[in-house]
């Protein structure tokens, strides 16, 4: 991966998910992301139930899957996942 490569962040916007939490976790992301003007290091994407809606509210970072996930932790997420941008 390259220093400044764009993290890859999908978030599940099925039913489940995005009522359980990835509503507000889309808003925290993307005010947090622009805020600190980290929106072009990101390809953010949608997408729909992928079946684990138990584990849920799920986010995927660089192909990763995140269970459980809060807006606090979101962000959390994306920090770690800048910082190990860096590193390599
Ligand atoms: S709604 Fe997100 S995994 Fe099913």
């Amino acid at each position: 991966m390259k220093t400044s490569g764009k993290i890859e962040l999908v978030i599940c916007l099925g039913s489940s998910c995005f009522s359980r939490g990835n509503r507000e976790t889309l808003e925290t992301l993307k005010a947090y992301l622009k805020e600190n003007k980290l929106e072009d290091r990101v390809m953010f994407k949608g997408q729909l139930c992928s079946g684990s809606c138990n584990k849920g509210p799920v986010i995927w970072v660089n192909g990763k899957q995140y269970e459980a996930v809060t807006p606090a932790g979101a962000i959390g997420i994306i920090e770690q996942s800048f910082a190990e941008c860096h590193e390599r």
